[in-house]
């Protein structure tokens, strides 16, 4: 039987207190808005909330009777213990996809899923802190808006993005591109997923035929009107195709679930009414369906490159396949960057980086107010103030009500303490407030966030870990470390975090530390790098390092 959850709304509680009760309905909205409910499966690939509906149910169970002064441990995607410590600590502690590091290949992670020990958490999928396509939304709005400034000086008005994946994360690209005032030409191998996009108003339109998809949007272009296309067929194909014709998109990009060559890329020829085959493939010859995804994938990675020569900015978005074409034998795969090192690196210097939040009532106008406050505390940050006139007007409502937006340090803790006054004087219900693991001071992940690191220091995962850490030391109600995220196993670690607002006093104080040690984590991973935005914010701020003298 198909099993459908959706989150219970309203202010009845199930569980002890709203701290407990908010990390339930953070659960049960993951489910709400996952990719692959029935198999838990929320979004990147393989990425799942619970490593079966058996410990779901225990999960469930668990968070309901969770008392006060417990701390619940959830083992990759299962309860496996519930320990008395102390009311201010968290109720919930989770580690995901964790290998010990000579073990942490695909292969050996294969083997103890198929044993039924671990299971894949991507980043916010096994923390719970998923919040449907809007959350990736607003960080590709930023991304791509980053992109054409340091380019073209402008916004993308007359610009085509050419890109591939309208998954969980790449179904965000084309509404970021047309909030850029852009033109997207998205390559999906699945009818059903461009059809969803549409759905949410996330695309503008589904093609069958590649000429016909190109007419569109060179049209688009020469009017300089945003527009968004979803063409079916498979990036392994169409992009060398489009090479060889001549097509010249200004920016070349890719979400497909390249991170995963077995379970999330799909190897070329197969779309559409074919991908039934894949699937098949996958299951009967594992072997062979890889040997096809690394060999696709490198001429895939081959196209962008090639694109790259004839005058496009590329950059990679996340996924890893540029180590994957590595690996098939592409010796300068490496050819173009990785999306933080070109765009984001300069805000993580000073903290800056992804704030989520979610009505827990399943109120849209908290959000609404809270949007309100947010504008009027920092009136004079255009991109953000633009931002949530863009969200507002744009975004459909999926699951609990939310929003994203990048806040700096200080800036975190300012808002995060304004929305739990407002809760507390009954403006709005009680708020989760949460971040994406991508984030300044929380993942080392040598192909993404921090590739090419100044000190040389990518591979480093001790300060994710001492995020994680500080964060429980500093009063967050649940936290996560990770290993994997949108790269695949051994490629990252990652650590996430919830604070639950329920207006008391006590939860004040709670914020005023962690979205001070969050960020702060962040700022003095990038000033020890030696990065100088991060020194001098560092000097500037009540962050102490203790080798930097003030
Ligand atoms: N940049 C970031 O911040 C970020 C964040 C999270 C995840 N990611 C990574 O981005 C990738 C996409 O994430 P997602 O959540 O959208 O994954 P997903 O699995 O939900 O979606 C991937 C999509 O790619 C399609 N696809 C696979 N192979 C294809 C091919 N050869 N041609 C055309 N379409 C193909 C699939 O049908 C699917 O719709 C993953 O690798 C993920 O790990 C990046």
């Amino acid at each position: 039987m198909k099993r459908h959850v959706k989150v219970q709304r309203g202010k009845a509680l199930r569980c002890k207190g709203w701290k407990q009760e908010a990390i339930l309905r953070m659960l049960e909205n993951n489910l709400e808005n996952a990719e692959m409910p029935e198999e838990l499966i929320i979004y990147g690939g393989t990425g799942k909330a619970a490593r079966n509906w058996k410990c779901y149910d225990a999960i469930v169970d668990s968070l309901k009777t969770l008392g006060h002064n417990e701390t619940l441990l959830i083992q990759s995607g299962k309860p496996v213990a519930i320990f008395t410590t102390w009311t201010t600590a968290p109720r919930v502690l989770i580690a995901n996809s964790n290998l010990v590091p000579q073990w942490s290949t695909w292969e050996h992670f294969r083997e103890l899923e198929q044993l039924g020990l671990t299971m894949y958490g991507q980043m916010t999928a096994g923390s719970w802190c998923y919040i449907g396509t809007q959350g990736i939304i607003q960080g590709t709005y930023e991304t791509f808006a980053a992109c054409a400034q340091k380019h073209f000086k402008t916004n993308l008005k007359g610009k085509i993005v050419l890109t591939g994946g309208l998954g969980g994360m790449g179904g965000a690209q084309p509404l970021a591109v047309t909030m850029n005032q852009g033109v997207c030409l998205a390559v999906e191998c699945d009818e059903k997923h461009i059809d969803r996009r549409i759905k949410a108003g996330f695309c503008d339109q589904k093609v069958k035929d590649i000429d016909e998809a190109v007419n569109l949007v060179t049209k688009a272009k020469d009017e300089e009107t945003p527009f968004s296309v979803g063409v079916l067929g498979n990036c392994a194909d169409i992009l060398p195709m489009l090479v060889k014709d001549g097509f010249k998109p200004d920016i070349v990009t890719d979400q497909t679930s390249a991170h995963d060559e077995l379970n999330g890329y799909v190897p070329s020829q197969y779309y559409g009414g074919s991908l039934k085959e894949a699937v098949l493939l996958r299951k009967q010859n594992p072997k062979r369906y890889i040997q096809q995804s690394m060999e696709s994938m490198k001429q895939h990675c081959k196209a962008l490159i090639d694109f790259k020569k004839k005058g496009s900015v590329v950059f990679d978005y996340g996924n890893n396949l540029r180590g994957q074409a590595l690996k098939a034998g592409l010796k300068n795969a490496f050819e173009y960057p990785g999306f933080v090192p070109a765009y984001i690196r300069p805000m993580f210097c000073v903290g800056r980086g992804p704030f989520r939040w979610l009505a827990l009532t399943g109120n849209q106008e908290d959000i609404l107010k809270t949007d309100q406050t947010i504008t009027d505390m920092f009136p004079k940050d255009n991109i953000l103030t633009n931002w949530i006139k863009l969200a507002e007007k744009h975004l459909p409502w999926e699951g609990l009500p939310a929003r994203v937006c990048w806040l700096g340090y200080g800036e975190r803790a300012k808002f995060a303490l304004a929305i739990n006054k407002m809760v507390r004087n009954g403006e709005i219900g009680p708020i989760a407030i949460t971040r994406d693991h991508l984030d300044s001071g929380s993942v080392a992940s040598p192909y993404r966030e921090t590739e090419g690191m100044r000190d040389k220091s990518d591979a480093i995962a001790d300060w994710p870990l001492l995020n994680a850490l500080l964060n429980c030391s500093a009063g967050a109600d649940s936290i996560h470390i990770h290993n994997g995220g949108g790269v695949g196993i051994g490629l990252s670690t990652h650590a996430g975090m919830v604070v639950v607002c329920d207006g008391t006093k006590e939860t004040d104080e709670r914020i005023k530390r962690v979205f001070t040690t969050d960020p702060g984590t962040g700022v003095a991973r990038h000033a020890d790098a030696g990065y100088k935005e991060a020194i001098n914010f560092a000097k500037k701020t009540d962050i102490r390092i203790p080798m930097i003298k003030k």
